[in-house]
């Protein structure tokens, strides 16, 4: 199937991400039980549900960090189920966590420089001899990473640690990291996590910017007036299974959507950004 997609001098006219009826099982616990939905450049998706429901798993298995049991993952019609993070990495595919990752005792500007250098060619002898190409890789890769930092509008010091930045700092270095690599896809775990009003307004300003530049984004996100407004489509998730897919307004109006919500978790959801209910 891939080589139709994969032929000379043609361009791949299927989905950047194709994920197909994705299984994870954890012992008896199907964290993931037939999840399948599609991304094309510059798309935003979000991927919702209750706690529990399967969407870092999800992610783990997109991205190689755990194996699924059952189902294909292809990009750009490349299949890359079950292959390393680093493999996935070098297609294009890019991430942030759920629990922040950052090197708290590198300095800013090197926590996103790491990422870069996964895809700088730089051999050993000329970072050991600190050679005039060497210097230059330095350099550009400063600038690029002062680009990046400029992007997702971080105003805090960039020679000090990471671990100094204040928590939504540190979630915008994340994000700088994580497109440094150059993704055409990158999937953020809740990135409006932890942030405030005016954090979340500038998250969404980003997700746009984000998208303008062709990169596809796939999100997994609580904040239902941010996941309402950012989203083309929406993939539910609730005890593993996918409930619901499509456009923000037809999920909304979905009864089994309204079901795995109502009632359940309304505490949690006390404080987000007011869904319109119509
Ligand atoms: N490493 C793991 N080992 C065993 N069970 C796990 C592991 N990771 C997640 N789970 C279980 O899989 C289910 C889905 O978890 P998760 O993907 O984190 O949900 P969500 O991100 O939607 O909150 C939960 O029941 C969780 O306890
Ligand atoms: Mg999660």
């Amino acid at each position: 199937m891939a080589g139709v997609a994969d032929a000379p001098g043609t361009l791949s006219a299927g989905p950047l991400l194709d994920v197909q009826d994705l299984h994870l099982d954890f012992g008896g616990i199907k964290a993931v039980d037939g999840l399948s939905f599609s991304a094309h450049d510059g798309d935003i998706l979000s991927v919702i549900g209750p706690n529990g429901a399967g969407k870092t798993s999800a992610f783990n298995c997109i991205t190689g960090f755990y194996k699924p049991t059952g189902g294909k993952v292809l990009v750009e019609g490349n299949d890359i189920t079950g292959a390393r993070p680093s493999a996935i990495a070098a297609r294009g595919v890019s991430r942030t966590f759920q629990n922040l990752r950052l090197f708290g005792e590198l300095t800013v500007l090197d926590n996103v420089r790491a990422g870069m250098h996964m895809r700088m060619k730089q051999n050993a002898f000329d970072a050991l001899l600190h050679t005039p190409r060497f210097r230059r890789s330095e350099r550009q890769a400063t600038e690029e990473a002062n680009h990046w930092l400029d992007f997702v509008g971080l105003r805090g010091d960039r020679g000090g640690p990471a671990r100094n930045l204040p928590y939504g700092e540190q979630r915008r270095v994340e994000i700088a990291r994580a497109l440094a690599l150059g993704p055409r896809l990158l999937l953020l775990d809740e990135p409006a996590a932890g942030l405030n009003h005016g954090e979340k307004l500038e998250l969404l300003d980003l997700l746009r910017r984000i998208s303008a530049l062709g990169t596809a984004l796939v999100l997994i996100e609580h904040d239902m007036g941010l996941v309402m407004q950012v989203s083309r489509r929406i993939v539910v998730l609730n005890f593993g299974k996918q409930i619901a897919d499509g456009t923000p307004e037809e999920v909304r109006r979905n009864p089994a959507v309204l079901e795995a919500y109502l009632g359940k978790d309304e505490e949690s959801h006390a404080d987000e950004t007011e869904v319109p209910h119509d």
